[in-house]
């Protein structure tokens, strides 16, 4: 018997399937279950008793266990498994990349995501991947890890490079999703003057780089330049409340500034420029990280 897909629902009780639009000439529409048959499994862990039969009993279940979640799009997952008794991990990679839609050349956007071996780039990554663009990633793997976008390494629409954005970096671009900074406190608090090289040099080599190609720049910033609010909850219009010689500060002052710069670039320079201010997220990869 197959096992029941899993359904998410949405706060009215109606099924999500997708996520994305398809409004006013532009799709960006991507099915849930493609997108979660890209998630790299959690480390599955064969039993450290040299007991093959409960071995293949575990990982039988687990595979069960993984189509429901995966739905029909588990041929296009990646896997890991440990071993305890030997101290080995093995990885399962991808057999045959998930469909990308086929866009005309003209409707193919270059897009570099700066970040995006990380939580939210890789996710970003992906959407990107499925709808059909050519992406470059560049990351320092300080906190991402090759894993969460390894299931697109060769395929043709895909490059991934070592890179610190605190260098600069040349390429043509159409858009450029600029992510790259530690964003959880123990990772930008471990070294907290290259968590402010990152938002102000990686910032302005982007932008940087935005202007020369006439990219769309987008900066992912965080709830946190509102500091220790006074307001709540914050809109847009508040400026905040922030300490500038805090342990946090490396962080909240870092991502003030780099605002200031992508606003500074549009005012001077015209780049046409996208701040999000992301609050408190989590999911599926980011438990890579230990906070
Ligand atoms: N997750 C959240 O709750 C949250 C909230 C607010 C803002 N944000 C912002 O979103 C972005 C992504 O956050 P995340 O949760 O995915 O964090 P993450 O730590 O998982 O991802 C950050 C990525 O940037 C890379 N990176 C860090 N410094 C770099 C450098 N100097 N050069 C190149 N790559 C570098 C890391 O290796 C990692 O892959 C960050 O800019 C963060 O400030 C996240």
């Amino acid at each position: 018997m197959s096992p029941s897909p899993i359904h998410t629902l949405d706060k009215n009780g109606v099924e999500i399937t997708s996520v994305g639009f398809n409004r006013f000439g532009f799709d960006s529409e991507v099915p849930l279950d493609v997108l979660r048959a890209l998630y790299l499994r959690p480390h599955y862990v064969m039993s450290s008793a040299p007991n093959k039969i409960k071995d293949i009993e575990a990982e039988a279940e687990e595979e069960v266990q993984h189509a429901r979640f995966t739905g029909e799009h588990s041929a296009y997952q990646s896997k890991s498994v440990y071993h305890p008794s030997t101290g080995c991990i093995s990885y399962t990679t991808l057999s045959r990349f998930p469909p990308v839609k086929l866009l005309a050349p003209s409707n193919r956007k270059r897009i570099l995501v700066t970040g995006g071996a990380g939580f939210v780039g890789s996710h970003l990554v992906d959407r990107l991947m499925l709808l059909g663009h050519e992406v470059t990633v560049i990351d320092n793997f300080f906190t991402g890890s090759k894993t969460t976008v390894s299931h697109w390494i060769g395929h043709p629409n895909f490059e991934m490079v070592r890179h610190d954005v605190v260098e600069p970096f040349m390429i043509e671009c159409d858009q450029i999703y600029h992510l790259a900074c530690p964003a959880s406190p123990p990772h930008y608090q471990f070294n907290a003057v290259k968590t402010i090289k990152t938002s102000f040099m990686g910032t302005l080599n982007m932008l940087g780089l935005a202007k020369r190609t006439k990219a769309r720049f987008l900066i992912s910033s965080t709830s946190e330049i509102y500091g220790d609010p006074e307001v709540h909850p914050q809109t847009e219009e508040y400026w905040g409340h922030v300490n500038p010689i805090g342990p946090r500060a490396c962080y909240d002052e870092g991502k003030r500034v780099a605002e200031t710069l992508t606003y500074g670039f549009q005012r001077q320079d015209g780049v046409d420029v996208r701040v999000a201010r992301i609050f408190n997220t989590y999911g599926p990869r980011s438990e890579l990280r230990p906070s």
